[in-house]
């Protein structure tokens, strides 16, 4: 059953937005915490975050405030001028990371494209190698501006906007072998996900992430962690290169930095931070104060409320309860992940199907691919909202 308001947008939507995405036949007008309404007053369990960005949950009282106060205050100035909220979330980014300068914008996918930037920068002017090489992982996805869709080793996204930048080489991920033999002096960079988020949530273990940290030390690389989908809480620590005790030179972030307001970050340290001179890079909005203040509540709340350990209590009782499934006989081959990022491999192509059959349940989960559920909630999660999800899940996987 529709109603008015449903068909007046879906044919809104029809008519002038460009149909780049599959959309559902939901129409949702407001979230709270880990709960969205449709415009009938139907709670969806929202285990997708809106792709793993509203960590804090939906409309979370105190990021709302924030950005009403700063939205009454000051939105935008440009980046001529100083603005107070801009260079306290530096402050508190480089604290949260290990890093020493943070370079804001508006996507992750920007955020990735500063580290190319880098890279390319440094290898000319410092490095002094303009043969060089950048490796990526296969499977890996850093965003869809052209640098970051070249750096993304699947066909799918690439094929049809060749010829890619060239520079890039993608290894084996988790290959300690290969990584040893790509590494040579031509390396400028390594970029990498520590957990591969659209490839199908893919750890990359902590001893590959060392290897590639003592490489990048033996060859004068840099090593870009692209932490947009695994950073701010999700595995239960700030970044999730943290997990393995390796500092990397660069770190892309945005998604969950916002909570739901668009805002990237570059971050940096040592040699990185002096490769690019002033007017080399920027972006109009960058770092505007209303973003910056949003990134600021969402780092007081995940501090106030310990999202980060709920992240790794809930995470962790959640795949124990997937796994539970899996020895009743649901058609679950692995349960992968770590924290609040969880990918299910199923052991059919039915990941669409659960998707779909999930949502006429109102449980809101992700299909990558045929055969892997991406389990991405916010971090907000408690265990009885795991319990009801896994009672969905195991209602769907009866059914199909
Ligand atoms: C690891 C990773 N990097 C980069 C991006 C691109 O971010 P955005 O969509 O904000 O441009 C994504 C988006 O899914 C991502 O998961």
């Amino acid at each position: 059953m529709t109603t008015p308001l449903y068909e007046t947008i879906a044919e809104l939507d029809q008519r002038y937005v460009l149909p780049v995405y599959r959309r559902q036949p939901v129409l949702f007008v407001r979230g709270v915490g880990a709960r969205l309404y449709d415009e009938q007053g139907n709670a969806y369990l929202d285990f997708l975050a809106g792709i793993a960005v509203c960590g804090v949950g939906h409309c979370h009282p105190h990021l709302t405030k924030r950005i009403c106060e700063q939205a009454q205050t000051l939105m935008h100035t440009s980046n001529f001028f100083l603005t107070e909220p801009q260079a306290r979330l530096a402050r508190r980014l480089c604290e949260l990371s290990g890093m020493e300068k943070a370079f804001f914008c508006n996507s992750g996918a920007e955020a990735c494209e500063m580290g190319i930037k880098i890279a390319r920068k440094f290898a000319n002017a410092i490095k002094r190698t303009p043969d060089y090489e950048i490796l990526t992982l296969e499977g890996s996805f850093h965003g869809r501006t052209m640098g970051a869709l070249s750096a993304t080793m699947q066909a799918k996204y690439q094929e049809p906007f060749k010829p890619l930048l060239p520079g890039f080489r993608a290894l084996p991920r988790n290959d300690i072998d290969a990584l040893r033999h790509a590494f040579s002096e031509r390396t400028a960079a390594i970029l990498l996900e520590p957990i591969q988020g659209e490839g199908g949530i893919y750890p990359i273990s902590d001893e590959y992430l060392q290897e590639a940290r003592r490489l990048c030390d033996r060859c004068n690389a840099l090593l870009i962690a692209d932490e947009v989908q695994a950073g701010f809480g999700r595995t239960g620590k700030w970044f999730a290169y943290q997990h393995a005790g390796v500092l990397p030179d660069v770190v892309a972030t945005a998604k969950g930095l916002g909570g739901g307001f668009p805002i990237g970050a570059c971050l940096m340290r040592g040699v990185a931070t002096e490769v690019l001179q002033a007017g080399e890079h920027g972006t109009t909005y960058g770092g505007n104060p209303l973003a910056c203040s949003a990134a600021l509540a969402v780092i007081e709340i995940i501090e106030q409320e310990n999202l980060l350990e709920n992240a790794a209590r809930v995470g962790a009782y959640l795949q124990t309860r997937l796994c539970d499934l899996r020895a009743a006989g649901a058609p679950i081959r692995e349960v992968r992940g770590r924290g609040l990022m969880v990918g299910v491999e199923l052991t059919q192509p039915i990941a669409r199907t659960v998707f779909q059959k999930a949502l006429e349940r109102r449980l809101i989960l992700n299909a990558v691919g045929e055969t892997i559920l991406r389990i991405v909630p916010p971090l907000i999660i408690t265990e009885p909202d795991v319990d009801e999800a896994i009672q969905i899940l195991s209602e769907v996987f009866e059914e199909v």
